[in-house]
């Protein structure tokens, strides 16, 4: 495996973790024993066929010949993966820009967004599992009124991408009736384990990143004896933290372009694990950035918290400050300096007693980022079954819906 995991400074003792392995190993075997619900993405990377990749390759093609650009529609786990993997492994040169939308109800996020289409082609993929979420259909009515305009139906139906569940919905219907090309998310995935899905693959290879790389590094990852020995501390650990009061997870990253794969750990832990009164609040920070805001009280604020600091190793691009900069950082490159800034937080927080963890990765690459993504995935998903909820349901989301729906009717 290429991800590791230093435990070190956690503050919790060997002993302890040791104690919880055979419970982690317990809720391994029921993540692959398929007892529960939702529980396809531990398989997953097995299913991802020559078959299914080149169907999606086959419609990011389209798009790129096609399309200035690709508008991806979709909230929580329908887009947070997908912009994720795009924004830490970089948009490649492969002439189509992805835009994400749908997932707020801002006016002037959509204004934006026609102001930068304008005379140019575009696609629609509009992702939602259950065909029914308020922001991404309203954002699609709006889009797909623009794409019927400038198009007309059988043009619009040839640009339009439909990622949802093959069975009856609002979406499944409207797409099998205007003939849109549909891709599936499977029954047995949720949302935010989805990305590995066409509801990441398809935005990702549109970017022009090699999807079969990063699936390829998921692959490697799923097999539970991966998971043996020692391989679930990170699991425990987290949940150890939290019956010695630590109520908050901070993950934090020292790349600005992994700020949003912090999001994607914000919804995966969150909407995991925050249920039952139970949870750990998981929250990220990008450095060196938020040390200047944050850092202060990650030094000295309340201890209700441990940090989890998510690195790679290497980076592919480095600048140099030149020697005429004069000051200790002449003649130094960019990523040595972020190194002695990686080093120099953790060494200052673990000294203020702060518990840390780290996981690092050799650089951000996509055979690297597929495996991280599973990692977390299998991770996270351990560590509710140890505190006792269901990974899977998201039972609270679904009360602000129905509240926000009843207004919107009485509107
Ligand atoms: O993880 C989840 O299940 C949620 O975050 C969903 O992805 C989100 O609510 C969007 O739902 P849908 O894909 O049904 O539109």
């Amino acid at each position: 495996m290429s991800v590791s995991v230093y435990l070190e400074d956690s503050g919790i003792a060997e002993r302890l973790v040791e104690s919880r392995r055979e419970q982690a190993q317990e809720a391994l075997g029921r993540l692959w024993s398929g007892e529960l619900d939702f529980t396809g993405w531990v398989k997953l990377p097995d299913r991802i066929n020559e078959k299914s990749l080149s169907e999606i390759e086959e419609c990011a093609k389209k798009i790129r010949e096609d399309s200035d650009f690709l508008i991806v529609l979709g909230v929580g786990g329908s887009y947070m993966g997908a912009k994720a993997v795009i924004e830490l492994l970089g948009e490649r040169a492969s002439g189509t820009k992805v835009l994400f939308a749908g997932y707020n109800f801002s006016a002037r996020y959509v204004n934006e967004i026609f102001d930068e289409i304008e005379g140019k082609d575009i696609s629609l993929c509009v992702i939602s599992k259950s065909g029914s979420t308020t922001e991404t259909l309203s954002a699609f009515g709006i889009f797909r009124k623009y794409m019927l305009d400038k198009y007309g139906r059988e043009e619009t139906a040839k640009r339009t991408y439909a990622i949802t569940e093959r069975r009856s919905n609002y979406l499944y219907d409207l797409a099998v009736e205007d003939g849109f090309t549909v891709l599936d998310i499977p029954l047995d995935i949720g949302g935010r384990y989805s990305v590995l899905t066409p509801v990441g693959l398809l935005p990702i290879a549109v970017s022009g990143i090699d999807i079969r790389e990063l699936t390829r590094g998921a692959a490697d990852l799923a097999d539970p004896e991966k998971f043996r020995g020692d391989a679930l501390d990170y699991a425990i650990t987290r949940q150890l933290m939290y019956s010695f009061g630590k109520r908050i997870e901070v993950f934090e990253f020292f790349d600005p372009y992994a700020a949003f794969f912090g999001e994607w750990l914000k919804q995966l832990f969150g909407e995991s694990e925050g249920k039952e009164g139970k949870g750990l609040f998981p929250t990220s920070l990008m450095f060196s950035r938020d040390l200047h805001s944050m850092g202060q009280f990650l030094q000295q604020g309340a201890p209700s918290f441990f940090e989890t600091f998510v690195l790679a190793e290497n980076t592919l691009q480095d600048v140099l400050v030149p020697q005429e900069a004069g000051g200790i950082f002449a003649g130094k490159t960019i990523q040595q300096i972020n190194r002695c800034a990686e080093d120099g937080v953790y060494a200052a927080h673990v000294k203020a007693g702060v518990p840390a963890l780290k996981i690092t990765v050799d650089s951000f690459s996509p055979e690297n980022v597929g495996e991280l993504i599973y990692f977390f995935e299998t991770q996270c998903a351990v560590s509710a079954l140890l505190s006792g909820v269901d990974p899977f349901d998201q039972p609270g989301v679904e009360a602000y819906k129905a509240e926000m729906k009843a207004n919107i009717k009485a509107l």
